[in-house]
């Protein structure tokens, strides 16, 4: 997309693909037609993403809440993921995208986590765009893990206290080397979070779109990058500061 500015673009774009239940009970479907749609949005964004020169993608897929829906809808979602990646795999290796997962993945079914490991394995080595996967994943659980983690390592006297700071702490994340989130897209038009990316979506910019996922594809996603590009990032300075820094 030339009429996007390369320098304009947020480097790393962080999605919280909500809606497909309600797209699929408005046409009458199950909610796990709306899942399976919301699949084609999944591939169209990454797409989309990869052609303007997104660096990160992190995609909100299941949260650590979301073990407590019905079984059923859970086992469904837990297939679709795992026939995605065994279908993508192709594409990633030749858009040359690597995949990374984030959350408590030991929770998952045995087959899906090796297909994980496998999809990341073989896509290690790709460096023009990194999808992030967050699968069972909840902030809070990951804030508690990097706390414990820091923890361990003052009580063996690898670091002190005081060597916990803002750069260490954000290395104990599973987000470890990845930049913070510049924008944060929720589709469906619900004003909340859900436990994603707490930390690190800190002085992200925030677009929610009454759009439902399976409804958001290239078009909208253009859209959400010419918002961001309206944007005035202050990061907490004032605009003459900014202007100077300019
Ligand atoms: C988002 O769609 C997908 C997942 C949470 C897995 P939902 O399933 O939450 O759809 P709504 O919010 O019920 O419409
Ligand atoms: C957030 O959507 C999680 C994902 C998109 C995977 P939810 O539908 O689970 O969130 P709530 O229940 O609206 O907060
Ligand atoms: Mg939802």
């Amino acid at each position: 997309m030339s009429a996007i500015a390369q320098q304009d673009l947020p480097r790393h774009v962080a999605v919280i693909m909500d809606g497909n239940g309600r797209w699929a009970t408005s046409r009458g479907l199950s909610r796990v037609q709306g899942h399976r749609k919301g699949k084609d949005s999944v591939r169209e964004v990454v797409e989309t993403a990869r052609e303007i020169g997104i660096e990160f993608l992190t995609l909100y897929a299941f949260s650590s809440e979301n073990w407590q829906r019905p079984e059923r809808e859970v086992s469904a979602l837990m297939r679709l993921l795992r026939r995605y990646l065994k279908t993508e795999l192709n594409k990633m290796m030749r858009y040359e995208i690597r995949l990374r997962a984030i959350g408590n993945l030991r929770k998952l079914p045995a087959e899906i986590l090796k297909e994980i490991r496998h999809v990341e394995q073989e896509t290690r080595k790709n460096t023009r765009m990194t999808v992030i996967l967050a699968v069972s994943y909840g902030s809070r659980d990951e804030i508690i893990k990097a706390t414990r983690k820091l923890a361990r390592q003052v009580r063996d006297g690898v670091i002190a206290p005081e060597d916990i700071d803002e750069t260490s702490f954000a290395g104990a994340l599973m987000t470890a080397g990845i930049p913070d989130p510049d924008l944060l897209i929720r589709t469906s038009g619900e004003m909340r979070v859900s436990n994603f990316l707490l930390w690190q979506i800190a002085y992200a910019e925030l677009y929610v779109t009454r759009t439902l996922w399976p409804d958001f594809r290239r078009e909208q996603f253009l859209e959400a990058m010419e918002y961001y590009k309206s944007r005035d990032r202050r990061f907490g300075l004032t605009e003459e500061q900014l202007a100077e820094a300019k």
